[in-house]
């Protein structure tokens, strides 16, 4: 028998991290856990391209031509909406997930850069409400941390009903990450491991929601926004049960979102890319005519100026950022090597946020490892790094001749491949073609 480089041929159907996951689950007995998002490719953003201005269109200048980049968020119902400056906040992020130096420097960079960040699962620090000017406060279906005090301390209130990296699933805390302070605030015992509700107990369908959501109103004088948060599944039902229940603002987290800990089944299995929901979202507001009259937010994988412009394109009126503000305050840099290989992993491929244990002290509560992190050099960080997004994204709405970032259009768009033409509805490029539909762009 002859042994040559066909002996090496990897098989399609078992390649090695499918063979290495079955020895694990054969070993083990229990599910994967990790953190970050899918790690799959998916169709994407970077599936689209824009088209810029040349004879038809005209550009904007630069220098001498504004492009507003200020958004307003809550304005159908709220007496006070929330006035962004840029249209990318920060996404909202577990204290217990994140430790608080986290926490504190995505406050203080949404502060700098005049926009929000937003509390999570496990409740509100005073640590990220003193550097935040403008906060967004989660009620979720686990209900851990849920204050009403709380509810008064807060710019805007975020009612969960589910996530883009588990839609109809909840999160995990590991035991070793529920320190005193993180079960106090969750009324739990320490050291536990602690599981997040899949289904809020005191809704169980949109009329409950309903009810919820005017509660919520009354209890803060109908002066903030409150948006409802949905995970990428079936945008064209779900967005209009959320308007109907009684949002101002949805937030569309797609499939690439990201979690501190879920079981990786769900990360890569259960959804729809959030190319894909965006369209289908904006189409259904739309035809409720409700478009840009309930703010649509829009999160699962943005990560640079280019994201951002095609989400907007698409019809979004602001994203929010996890993964990548975590990237920015270090997460997966490359540092502290010893760590990572510890958790059995390198810079660029880490995901053990669960663990507890990440080298870069973002998502940890061991005082030594979030010591690694300060919260004002995090803030500089992260301030940077929105600014440079915001900018790259204005730069692209000039380069197609618009005056405001939110005048992007899909008209400024044509797609690489048929998936992305098909998702997001615009043409396959150099063609006049939508997968689909019949004729020519639909705008
Ligand atoms: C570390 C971490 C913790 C998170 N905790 C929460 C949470 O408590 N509540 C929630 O609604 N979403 C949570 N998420 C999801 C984010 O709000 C957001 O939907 C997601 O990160 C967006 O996708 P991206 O990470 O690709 O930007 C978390 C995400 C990460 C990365
Ligand atoms: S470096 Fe930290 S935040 Fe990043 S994936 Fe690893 S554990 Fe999570």
């Amino acid at each position: 028998m002859t042994v040559g480089p066909r002996s090496l041929r990897p098989s399609a159907l078992f390649p090695p991290e499918v063979l290495q996951e079955i020895h694990r689950a054969a070993n083990e007995g229990v599910y994967a856990i990790r953190g970050f998002g899918a790690k799959r490719a998916l169709p994407h953003f970077d599936d689209l391209l824009f088209l810029g201005a040349s004879m038809s269109r005209y550009p904007l200048e630069g220098y001498r031509e504004r492009c507003d980049t200020n958004v307003a968020l809550g304005t159908r119902f709220a007496k006070r909406p929330i006035e962004l400056k840029t249209p990318i906040t920060f996404a909202g992020m577990s204290f217990g997930a994140l430790g608080t130096h986290a926490k504190e420097a995505l406050g203080r960079a949404a502060t700098a850069l005049g926009t929000t960040t937003t509390t999570g699962d496990g409740g509100m620090t005073d640590e990220e409400r003193r550097a935040s000017k403008t906060l967004v406060y989660q009620v979720l279906p686990s209900r851990y941390g849920l204050n009403p005090d709380d509810l008064r301390r807060c710019d805007a209130i975020e009612v969960v009903v589910g996530q883009g990296a588990k839609p109809g699933g909840g999160g995990v805390l590991l035991g070793q990450k529920v320190t005193e302070r993180v079960a106090g605030m969750r009324t739990l015992p320490v050291g536990i491991d602690q599981r997040s509700a899949s289904r809020h107990p005191d809704w169980t369908g949109p009329d409950d929601l309903t009810i919820k959501i005017e509660e919520l109103r009354e209890i803060t004088d109908w002066e903030k926004p409150i948006y409802v948060k949905v995970g990428a599944s079936r945008p064209k039902y779900d967005i209009p049960l959320a308007v109907k229940a009684g949002a101002d603002v949805i937030v569309l987290d797609g499939m690439q979102g990201g979690t501190a800990a879920t079981q990786d089944v769900f990360i890569e299995h259960v959804g729809i890319p959030t190319l894909a929901a965006l369209r289908e979202a904006v189409d259904a507001l739309q035809e409720l005519d409700m478009h840009r009259k309930v703010q649509l937010i829009i999160s699962g994988g943005i990560r640079t100026g280019a994201d951002v412009a095609k989400a907007l394109a698409l019809g979004a009126d602001a994203v929010a950022i996890g993964t990548a503000a975590l990237v920015a305050l270090g997460c997966n840099k490359t540092a502290y090597l010893e760590d990572y290989r510890a958790l059995g992993t390198e810079p660029g491929y880490c995901h053990h946020c669960h663990t507890g244990r990440c080298p870069v002290g973002v998502t940890t509560q061991d005082p030594t490892l979030e010591a690694r992190l300060n919260p004002e050099q995090g803030a500089r960080w992260l301030k940077n790094y929105v600014t440079v997004m915001t900018l790259e994204a204005q730069t692209i709405a000039r380069a197609n001749g618009k005056s405001h970032v939110l005048n992007l259009e899909p008209e400024d768009l044509v797609a690489l491949t048929v998936e992305a033409a098909a998702m997001a509805r615009v043409p396959l490029a150099g063609t006049d073609w939508i997968p689909g539909r019949s004729g020519r762009r639909d705008g």
